[in-house]
């Protein structure tokens, strides 16, 4: 199974396995991580926001146009940010790093 890492706001690393087919943010809830997800992925919201290593961002498949416009709307957007609720793991993911931003500030811009 692909094993995915998340970095929390406070620099701590956590390695996570992460089964095909899940989202990162549905992961990010199976291990109860502080990733909020308001709207379960009907990108609606933008407290899912993650930034993606650099080194992964273009291995993931590009972002929509209703993800980008919500994007825009994130606070902290960064070049590698991308809502959590899209990216759907497969096994070329398999590495993937992840870091969290800070939760208040998700919840600031939903
Ligand atoms: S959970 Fe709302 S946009 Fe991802």
């Amino acid at each position: 199974m692909p094993k995915i890492t998340f970095v929390k706001p406070d620099g701590s690393r956590l390695e996570v396995d992460a089964p095909v087919g899940l989202s990162v943010l549905e992961v990010a809830h199976c291990h109860h991580l502080d990733l909020e997800g308001a709207c379960e992925g009907s990108m609606a919201c933008s407290t899912c926001h993650v930034i993606v290593d650099p080194a992964w961002f273009g291995k993931l498949e590009e972002s929509t146009e209703e993800e980008e416009d919500m994007l825009d709307l994130t606070f902290g957007l960064t070049d590698t940010s991308r809502l959590g609720c899209q990216i759907r793991i497969t096994e070329e993911l398999d590495g993937l790093v992840v870091s969290l931003p800070d939760a208040h500030h998700n919840m600031l811009a939903g």
